[in-house]
């Protein structure tokens, strides 16, 4: 790996879902203030990354990217300078192609200029999109931005975003360090949004559109299931199982609401740190499907020291009656060679979400989850 940056999923806010171009810097410093305010930075949350439409409509005389004097008066070095006084960090969006998604300039043609520019304004995270690209290979793309990035010599986390369609997951892991799996996430359980030639998916939807690419991540590089939908709509079991799923996937843990107006549910929901340290795994495994019984997806990843944690899904929209025998299947996971070895050790169960201990696995698990709701629950060994 070319630096030892996000050795965990990262953590933040990104301005796209809730604001999409509608952005400023009085919401951007809000945002940084509820940061601390609302404790999302002692949750473990730190990037505060500006989407698509921060810039004006062409560039400068000399091929420079200009921040909107209209929505960022102070400029964007300012506004680095007071996210970093609050000991957050700083990402900025740009595009591969001619223009961003949003027909803002893009990078093409400007990749080293433009790293230069992030560099002298303290940008720490690149989002870089994918639209206007015309044949441009996409894997040849994003290490023409990398290696503009490492010239400007500021380390910068760098989120590929290009939906998945050529495969990040093969070749990612030398490029960036998190590259997005799917196309945009919408805060719904399991719909599709169409908007002319594209769509938006519901939460179960960007879980299952893509298979046998869980080995791709891991620490450094990290399949992006997207930014979080949590308080944008959805009910807050749907968002718990939104949250637990994020988590146990070791997908980056990007918040896209207004935190301005965030509900108590929804931030605790947000700065749950039980669930958040099964995301920050140092082993940084991503979870996968193990079983689907009776409605009920029991969702498995191995964790550091021998531990475990496990998501019960209820898929159905009535309450079910779990009664989960720990002895009749095997759990394990073949590609670290780790099994629950339920027979030989005793392992303390832990429900993540009640906060409450739910006793041991030499008893059946039982318990009561309401419909499109979860169970997240951590394993230990005794
Ligand atoms: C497409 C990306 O997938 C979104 O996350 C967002 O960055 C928009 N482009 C911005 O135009």
């Amino acid at each position: 790996k070319f630096d030892n940056l996000a050795q965990t999923p990262p953590m933040g806010w990104n301005s796209w879902n809730t604001f999409a171009t509608d952005i400023n810097e009085e919401l951007v410093k809000d945002i940084a203030d509820a940061f601390i305010d609302l404790g999302l930075k002692d949750a473990g949350y730190e990037y505060i990354v500006l989407d698509d439409g921060w810039s004006t409509r062409e560039r400068g005389e000399n091929g420079e990217l200009i921040a909107d004097p209209k929505k960022f008066p102070s400029g964007m070095k300012a506004l680095a300078d007071y996210i970093h006084s609050k000991g957050l960090k700083f990402g900025l969006y740009n595009c591969a192609g001619s223009k961003t998604c949003a027909g803002y300039p893009g990078s093409r043609g400007h990749e080293y200029q433009d790293a230069k520019t992030y560099a002298s304004w303290d940008v720490d995270y690149l989002k870089y999109d994918w639209c206007n690209t015309g044949k441009l290979n996409a894997e040849e793309a994003y290490i023409t931005m990398r290696d503009g990035l490492k010239a400007a010599k500021r380390p910068v986390v760098f989120s590929i975003c290009e939906w998945g369609d050529n495969e990040p997951w093969k070749w990612g892991k030398d490029v960036g360090h998190l590259w997005r799996v799917t196309g945009d996430i919408t805060p719904c359980w399991d719909c599709e949004l169409g908007h002319g030639n594209w769509s938006s998916w519901g939460i179960w939807k960007i879980i299952n559109m893509r298979k046998g690419i869980r080995e791709a991540s891991g620490p450094g590089h990290w399949n992006d299931f997207d930014m979080m939908e949590v308080g944008n709509g959805m009910t807050q079991g749907e968002d718990r199982v939104h949250f637990g799923m994020w988590a146990l996937f070791a997908s980056p843990l990007i918040m896209g609401n207004d935190l301005r107006a965030a509900s108590k549910e929804t931030l605790e929901i947000l700065t749950n740190k039980e669930v958040i340290s099964v995301n920050q795994d140092p082993l940084g495994i991503q979870g996968f499907r193990f079983m689907n019984e009776n409605d009920i997806e029991i969702w498995i990843k191995p964790l550091a020291n021998d531990g475990w944690a496990i998501n019960f899904v209820n898929m159905s929209e009535s309450k079910k009656e779990l009664n989960y025998d720990w002895k009749k299947e095997h759990i394990g996971d073949n590609t670290v060679n780790r099994n629950l070895e339920v027979d030989k050790f005793t392992y303390e169960i832990r429900d993540l979400f009640k906060k409450q201990d739910l006793g041991t696995t030499k008893n059946n698990l039982k318990a009561t989850i309401e419909g499109h709701d979860i169970l997240m629950v951590k394993l230990k060994k005794k």
